[in-house]
């Protein structure tokens, strides 16, 4: 069966877009499955900010057809790992956990990047297209990460 990994932020237009890209194009299609969704509601159904389409574009990475949704608690039986950009997403995530086992498949993004623990994916919504970038380079790099650590176990 494939491994499912679902990344999430607050809008689910920003950042879990991105890494939801970035991290598909370093695993093979037919063994893992990659999702993500948003903590909020407002953006359901929404394409990906265009910034962040065109931050991934810029990349090599076509994004254009996702579609917001947001996070429910049957995610955690559908994921085996699910990943948040940031502390506030980790706490509106794991509050709808139903059991231990479940809050444990909840990381932050980039815990696994360096040993300090709870460094955070910056929400680059409400600034500029520099934003997008440095989030960009900090998912790429965190993905490969995650995606070793996949792919190795
Ligand atoms: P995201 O960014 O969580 O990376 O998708 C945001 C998108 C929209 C809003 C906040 C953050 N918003 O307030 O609408």
């Amino acid at each position: 069966m494939a491994t499912k990994i679902l990344m999430v932020c607050l809008g689910n237009i920003c950042r879990s877009p991105l890494a939801e890209g970035i991290l598909q194009s370093k695993l093979p299609k037919d063994k893992f499955i990659v999702d993500s969704a948003g903590t909020g509601d407002w953006h359901v159904g929404h394409q990906p900010d265009k910034r962040s389409v065109a931050v991934a574009k810029k990349n090599g990475l076509d994004i254009a057809n996702q579609k917001a949704r947001q996070f429910t608690a049957s995610d955690f039986e559908m994921f085996d790992y699910i990943y948040v950009m940031d502390k506030s997403n980790y706490d509106n995530v794991v509050k709808l956990a139903p059991n231990p086992e479940a809050k444990a498949k909840v990381q932050l993004m980039l815990d696994g990047l360096t040993t300090v623990k709870g460094m955070e994916v910056p929400d680059p919504y409400f600034g500029g297209n520099e934003g997008f970038d440095t989030v960009y380079a900090m998912l790429d790099e965190a993905c490969t990460v995650v995606a070793n650590k996949l792919l190795n176990k």
